[in-house]
């Protein structure tokens, strides 16, 4: 029987009620309430990604059918976006999410709202020096996110920053990058983190939005195929700090422009969202784990079983 012997319940699952310590990671462009709903219904808790160019619409659409789905879900948002307009966070906290991680940025003047509406706040972390801004502004939780993750992220690799994060805090904490697998599960469960959140190895199921050749660009990337760069957000005219690149699947549109100086504009000119090699696929380096196509469901399933096979494996030893 699955779940058997509770390796698998944490802090995490106790608070919001999870058969399963996975968190589907808000992806922004990728995950919207279909993907998030699976998660939840596969017995851990899926999230929209609210990228700061969605708008409240998509917000109150998406958590209507992550709701049907999977009952709860959460909602993640940046916030260094929401210090220029916080009508995101507004539209989030009017669904009545279970969990909300403001990340990037500080999340002290939010994190108050976010409790208040009765969900449980966490904030994704690229340094210690942020694990300790984010504890500080009276987070439930720390997200120790690696460089290896899809999307943006930070330059400390994930275990190493995990290290480092539970030995400075006495929150939980919950790893993201790279996570793709019941033994990457298994390891940071048993580094002491209480989940993880897993985005890439979700990015090749047909719950996923974005463009039509995303899922196949996925599966021929191998985990040699990322690229940390900013030459994705100066193409989309996206102002994220210089201090959080991109990790996406390298395309001609990289290649070119990665560390070459050019201005945005010159970027913009060749970017081509229509085109493969001048879009953006944003993904992790576990891009070379994820082999197949297979939905939500099952991935989430199976990352839980083998990561409960690997835990009773060890305690057995
Ligand atoms: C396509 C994509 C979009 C992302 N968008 C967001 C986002 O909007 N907000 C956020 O907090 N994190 C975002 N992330 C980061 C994820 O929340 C998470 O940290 C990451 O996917 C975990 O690493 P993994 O991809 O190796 O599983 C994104 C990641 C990906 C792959």
């Amino acid at each position: 029987m699955w779940y058997a012997l509770g390796v698998l319940n944490t802090w995490l699952t106790k608070q919001l009620g999870l058969e399963i310590p996975i968190i589907g990671a808000p992806m922004g462009g990728r995950a919207g309430g279909l993907l998030a709903g699976e998660v939840s219904r596969a017995g851990g808790l899926g999230m929209l990604g609210a990228a700061r160019y969605t708008t409240p619409e998509w917000v109150a659409a998406e958590a209507a059918i992550a709701r049907r789905v999977g009952g709860s879900f959460g909602v993640g948002l940046m916030s260094w976006a929401l210090d220029d307009d916080d009508a995101l966070l507004t539209a989030a906290l009017a669904e009545k999410p279970a969990l909300v991680s403001l990340s990037f940025g500080d999340p002290a003047p939010y994190v108050d709202r976010v409790k208040d509406a009765g969900a449980l706040v966490v904030s994704q972390v690229s340094t210690v020096e942020d694990m300790a801004v984010a504890e500080a502004a009276g987070v439930d939780a720390i997200v120790a996110q690696g460089t290896e993750a899809g999307g943006h992220t930070g330059r400390i690799a994930t275990l190493t920053l995990l290290q480092e994060v539970l030995e400075a805090t006495r929150l939980p904490v919950l790893a993201a990058g790279g996570i793709a697998t019941g033994r990457g599960l298994a390891a940071v469960l048993a580094a002491g983190a209480h989940g993880a959140f897993v985005g890439t190895a979700l990015l090749a199921s047909p719950e996923t939005t974005g463009p039509e050749y995303a899922i196949g660009r996925l599966l021929a990337a191998r985990s040699t195929d990322t690229v940390y760069t900013d030459v994705f957000d100066k193409a989309r005219h996206q102002p994220w700090p210089a201090r959080w690149f991109g990790r996406a699947i390298v395309n001609n549109l990289s290649d070119k422009f990665d560390g070459a100086g050019a201005s945005e504009d010159e970027i913009a000119d060749v970017y081509d969202p229509a085109d493969p090699d001048c879009g953006v696929v944003y993904a992790g380096q576990a891009a070379g784990l994820v082999t197949a196509s297979r939905p939500v469901f099952e991935v989430v399933k199976n990352i839980a079983h083998d990561a409960e096979k690997q835990l009773t494996r060890v305690c057995g030893m």
